[in-house]
């Protein structure tokens, strides 16, 4: 049985990534400091999967616990989610967000090739597009994030393109996430961010809890069928599959490769409300206000080379997305979180 390395595996994507992991036949270690997740998720983990993984409670920048945990443990790869992720404050704390995303990607990096682990997937992002002038994102487009956030992202690909090049064994793949939502259907495991969320689907289920008060939805009066913004929201799910997929193509394929994970279908926020409120039942009060800066009118992926390489496609809709959502914060709430 083979062993991955889940960096980040306490978080949002991460812990439905070691779901999936799990169920799919791999041992997992998991590495998380735990500055934006909490504990109790390796209890759902276990409660999902009646297996538990391996938990040190680190930071990827501590060279010392890498070499450790490579030593206790025949690592085959690394899935790398470790990594903040909040673009506004990586703009007032840049030098936090390069220390923490590239300064701790070089260390993992370091201690994998050490290791002679030569395996490793990365979570990126759409934001490193930047505005490429078109609202379909293609793997092969011009990069050029508009954020500090996004330089992370972006330099984090480019240092492991580079690492590959030079280490011919190292087999790399960057995933590009759109915007991922949803939550496991057991309810389980979710997006729970500490503090005021910043994204939308958050936000929406703190409002359905009765914690927030009113949407801002940010812009009514973008070019896009309703005015508001248009995005390609994933599910978590369907997401995490993608991790699996990914670590089976690097099995075959030497390398380094980046592919989009995305629907391809774009939804609007006033549609997100108004799935929300079907399959919820609760009302999602909001206003329209200015348009939020730094936002685009509308992007979503191109995800021809997810299905043509990893064989990998979304299998949820909207629908399921706000369900599932749904089912995730009405459990937190009836736990009185
Ligand atoms: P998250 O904050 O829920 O998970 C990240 C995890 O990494 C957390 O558990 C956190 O405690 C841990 N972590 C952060 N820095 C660490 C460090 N130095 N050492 C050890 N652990 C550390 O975020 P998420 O939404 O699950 O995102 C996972 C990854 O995917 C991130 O790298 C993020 O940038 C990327 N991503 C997220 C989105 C999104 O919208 N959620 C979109 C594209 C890419
Ligand atoms: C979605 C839509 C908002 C909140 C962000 C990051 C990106 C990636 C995914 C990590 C937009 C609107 C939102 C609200 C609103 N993360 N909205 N009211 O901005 O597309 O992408 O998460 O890599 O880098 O930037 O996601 O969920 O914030 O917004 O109207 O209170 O919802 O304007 O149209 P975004 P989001």
């Amino acid at each position: 049985m083979k062993t991955i390395l889940v960096t980040g595996g306490a978080g949002y994507i991460g812990s439905h990534t070691v779901v999936a992991l799990q169920d799919g036949g791999y041992q997992v270690v998991i590495l998380d400091n735990l500055c934006n997740s909490k504990l109790v998720v390796l209890n759902s983990i276990q409660k999902i999967c009646s297996k538990t993984p391996v938990f040190y409670q680190g930071d990827i920048r501590d060279r010392t616990l890498l070499s450790k945990i490579f030593n206790n443990h025949s690592i085959s790869g690394v899935i790398h989610f470790a990594g903040l992720k909040a673009v506004g404050e990586s703009q007032s704390q840049p030098l936090k967000y390069y220390d923490n995303n590239v300064a701790g990607s070089i260390t993992l990096l370091e201690e994998i090739l050490k290791a002679k682990v030569d395996t490793f997937v990365f979570s990126s992002s759409a934001t490193v597009y930047g505005e490429p002038g078109a609202s379909q994102y293609q793997e092969d487009m011009p990069t050029a994030p508009i954020n500090v956030y996004g330089r992370t992202k972006l330099m984090v690909e480019e240092i492991l393109g580079d690492s590959a090049k030079a280490n011919p064994g190292l087999k790399v793949a960057c995933l590009r996430y759109f915007n991922p939502v949803g939550a496991h259907s057991s309810g389980l495991i979710g997006e729970n961010p500490v503090g005021t969320p910043n994204n939308l689907m958050p936000y929406i289920g703190q409002i359905a809890l009765g914690i927030l008060p009113r949407l801002k939805v940010f812009g009514s009066d973008y070019p896009t069928p309703d005015g508001t913004g248009l995005r390609d929201y994933i599910h978590v799910d369907d997401l995490a599959i993608g991790h699996v997929l990914a670590l089976d193509y690097l099995e075959r394929n030497p390398g380094a490769i980046t592919v989009n994970l995305g629907t391809g279908k774009p939804y609007s926020v006033l549609e997100m409300i108004a799935t929300f409120e079907k399959v919820s039942g609760k009302k999602i009060p909001y206003d329209l206000v200015e348009r939020r800066s730094g936002d685009l009118a509308e992007y979503y992926a191109n995800s021809g080379l997810a299905k043509a390489v990893l064989g990998w496609q979304a299998k949820h809709g909207i629908e399921r997305m706000c369900e599932d959502t749904w089912r995730f914060y009405s459990q937190l709430g009836a736990q009185g979180s």
